[in-house]
């Protein structure tokens, strides 16, 4: 149906027409309405189903008292997901509780959240679920963590929107998406390009990287040409820190994107603008940090891989040392699993190194703990260290770490 405006609205199919009219209760019909309202406002012209959601928001220091609220109504009232869902972390967890003791009714408004995300079927609480569950080529997701995001068009060829925390809980009770922005072929496409001189020299840097291209892009989806990445861990902190500076939900890098082959056929790239990186850029971002007396290092955001985790334990036996102050491993609970069959977990912990699991370490009020200055390599921790967690950072890589909080 076409109006005077040439607005085109959702086309709806039966069932789904059915979902919007409140047939299925008041549950589905908000979720349906919101869906097919963000659908409209994109330029979608129906819904797809999706193979996995992932949600955001799940933190009580996010989404407090008012977000509780509203997930108990939506749970009461029914909400139930119908595919597959995995959620962020929350803040705490019962085991980390007695650690992180932010108080009673902080603790407890977070386990409650938790506990309804659990009831509404999510399967685990972990930012990097694509470890989790690996997105195939072409799949259709509706997910809402910028990194997961960004590793799932840009990495794995899959295709999801950058949604909210509450669109992708939308998208999940519905099993469903708008098919616009990114479900799109037409949408991903390079609009600006990065021509990195700089050679990153670790996870620090990568991440550096990613937060110039990110500042720089908006919104745009970046093409990036001349990066090499030495391992897995390096692309992650390359799009995770773009995913915190920058709202795109796609990065296209030569070498390593699938749609990024062949692309300067199909596109003429000499015409949109073009940044170079060099490493000076890298370091003049993290040359002027200062925060004192480190009072804990962070490693595990995104939740970290094995990769990194084994590689940390390798160090730290190899020197024999001991961690001398706080030193915190956030990763998700089947990466711990695995780590833990093969003594991962214990080498680490006889050293006094903290691992937790299915938990943020950023997204809490780690100054009300008396934290000032957290030690990180991660650079999308350093992005939300000071706004969320209301602490400074400052820059370690991983020998560093050793180097300065182990004895
Ligand atoms: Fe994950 Fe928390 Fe970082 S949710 S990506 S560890 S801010």
């Amino acid at each position: 149906m076409l109006s005077i405006s040439g607005y085109v609205p959702v086309y709806l199919t039966r069932d789904e027409e059915r979902i919007y009219n409140g047939e299925l209760g008041w549950v589905f019909e908000k979720a349906m309405r919101v869906v097919v309202k963000i659908g409209d406002i994109m330029g979608a012209d129906r819904l797809v189903p999706i193979d996995h959601a992932h949600i955001s928001g799940v933190g009580y220091a996010n989404i407090g008292e008012a977000g509780l609220s509203l997930l108990r109504d939506l749970y009461s009232g029914g909400a139930r997901f119908s595919v597959y869902t995995t959620a962020n972390p929350g803040s705490v967890d019962e085991y980390s509780a007695s650690y992180f003791s932010y108080g009673d009714r902080f603790i407890s408004g977070q386990k409650e959240i938790l506990e309804i995300f659990r009831g509404m079927g999510v399967r685990a609480f972990t930012c990097t679920p694509y470890y989790y569950r690996e997105p195939r080529a072409g799949e259709i997701l509706a997910w809402a963590e910028s990194n997961a995001v960004l590793m799932a068009n840009s990495i794995y060829g899959a295709r999801s929107n950058r949604e909210s925390g509450l669109l992708a809980l939308f998208e999940a009770i519905i099993g469903r998406t708008y098919r616009g922005g990114l479900i799109r072929s037409e949408n991903r496409v390079p609009q600006i390009v990065f021509r990195i001189e700089a050679r990153p020299r670790n996870i620090v840097e990568y991440g550096v990287a990613g937060l110039i291209v990110g500042e720089i892009s908006g919104d745009r989806i970046p093409y990036i040409d001349g990066i090499s990445f030495k391992r897995h861990e390096d692309i992650k902190a390359f799009l995770a820190a773009a995913g915190s500076s920058g709202g795109m939900g796609m990065i296209l890098i030569e070498g390593v994107s699938p749609e990024a082959r062949g692309i300067a056929g199909r596109i003429d790239i000499k015409s949109l603008e073009t940044i170079s990186i060099e490493d000076k850029d890298l370091r003049r971002v993290s040359e002027d940090l200062e925060c004192g007396d480190v009072d804990a290092a962070l490693i595990g955001c995104p939740h970290a891989s094995q990769e990194i985790v084994e590689e940390l334990a390798r160090m730290i036996s190899e020197r024999g040392v001991r961690a001398s102050k706080p030193v915190w491993i956030f990763t998700s609970p089947h990466v711990y699993e695995d780590l833990a069959r093969r003594g991962v977990v214990d080498t680490l912990t006889s050293k006094g190194v903290k691992i937790f699991t299915g938990i943020c370490g950023v997204i809490s009020p780690l100054n009300s703990l008396g934290y000032r200055c957290i030690a990180t390599p991660s650079a999308k921790a350093a992005f939300y260290l000071p706004k969320l967690a209301g602490v400074r950072f400052i820059y370690m890589d991983l020998p560093e770490i050793v180097e300065k909080m182990f004895k």
